[in-house]
């Protein structure tokens, strides 16, 4: 098998049906990369982290309006604190650095105050462009730190503690948090996670999820047969139980029959954030 059949294999379990002629490092760093949960006691150099927050900087932003923010963390007292709102997800206290990506409209909602302009865009589209802003930068940040060798987990889970992480920080109204992102250098390989068929997810001129039914039972197959799910890893056991195999789109919808940080809105709201 050649490397680059073996790179498609991994992340597919499919044969590779596309051309390795394209391949270049970026695109295998890409196809390779894996979330790191297993952090080495070893600290980032304060230049490293700063060139990498500078790719972050780089990514593309709605109108270069670049409404979010960034709040690093290093401090091992705080990132205890951080860690403490999560108990079941050790690393982020392992990880030397943990990086808070917002969504700010407060920045230029001071600069119009500023200007003398009025502020007419407290709505959904401008929460969702802070969203995607902050979600591209904290991607770019992490194609970065991968390509230096360290590893990175995002955190959706400090938004189970919401408001208590966002008093943490210290975040005034107009900011939100979006993800955390635990950095530091990796302790293992880890392992690279299976995705759906790019059949199922890649659509060709038009919209057509007709073979979704058949695209995800084969990959429900392929995922399980490589990673099958341990009882402590199935959702919801106490509701649905423990299933000898319980496949990814099972697993997934065991997840979302129950509401998740239904509190969102109502912390948005708290922080001056309108959705109308
Ligand atoms: C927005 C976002 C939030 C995530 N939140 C968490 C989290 O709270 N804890 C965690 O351990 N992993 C979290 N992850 C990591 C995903 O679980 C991981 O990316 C996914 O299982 C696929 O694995 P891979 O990145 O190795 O391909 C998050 C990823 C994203 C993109």
């Amino acid at each position: 098998m050649t490397e680059f059949a073996k790179m498609w294999e991994d992340r597919f379990g499919l044969e590779a049906d596309t051309a390795a002629k394209h391949l270049n490092p970026t695109i295998e760093g890409l196809l390779t990369r894996r979330v790191c949960r297993t952090f080495a006691e070893k600290d980032i150099d304060g230049g490293l982290l700063d060139l990498l927050l500078a790719c972050a900087q780089s990514a593309p932003t709605k109108s270069n309006l670049q409404q979010y923010s960034i709040v690093a963390v290093r401090d091992p007292a705080t990132r205890r604190k951080i860690a403490d709102l999560v108990p079941s997800m050790p690393w982020i206290a392992d990880a030397p650095v943990f990086l808070a990506f917002l969504g700010d409209v407060r920045r230029i909602r001071r600069l119009a105050a500023l200007r003398g302009h009025d502020y007419a865009n407290d709505n959904a589209d401008t929460f969702m462009n802070a969203c995607v802003d902050a979600a591209l930068a904290m991607q770019m940040f992490i194609v970065a730190a991968e390509s230096a060798g360290l590893g990175c987990c995002p955190i959706s889970y400090i938004r189970n503690r919401i408001a208590d992480f966002a008093d943490l920080l210290g975040l005034p109204d107009g900011v939100f948090p979006i993800a955390g992102l635990c950095v530091g250098w990796p302790a293992n390989d880890g392992y690279v996670s299976m995705r759906l068929p790019p059949d199922v997810v890649v659509h060709r001129e038009t919209y057509d999820d007709s073979d979704l039914e058949a695209g995800v039972g084969d990959y429900d197959e392929r995922n399980h047969a490589r990673f099958p799910l341990p009882p402590g890893k199935q959702r919801h056991t106490e509701r649905y139980g423990v299933l000898e195999k319980c496949t990814w789109s099972e697993n997934v919808s065991r997840q979302l029959s129950l509401p998740e940080r239904d509190g969102f809105a109502a912390f948005l709201k708290s922080k001056g954030i309108s959705l109308g």
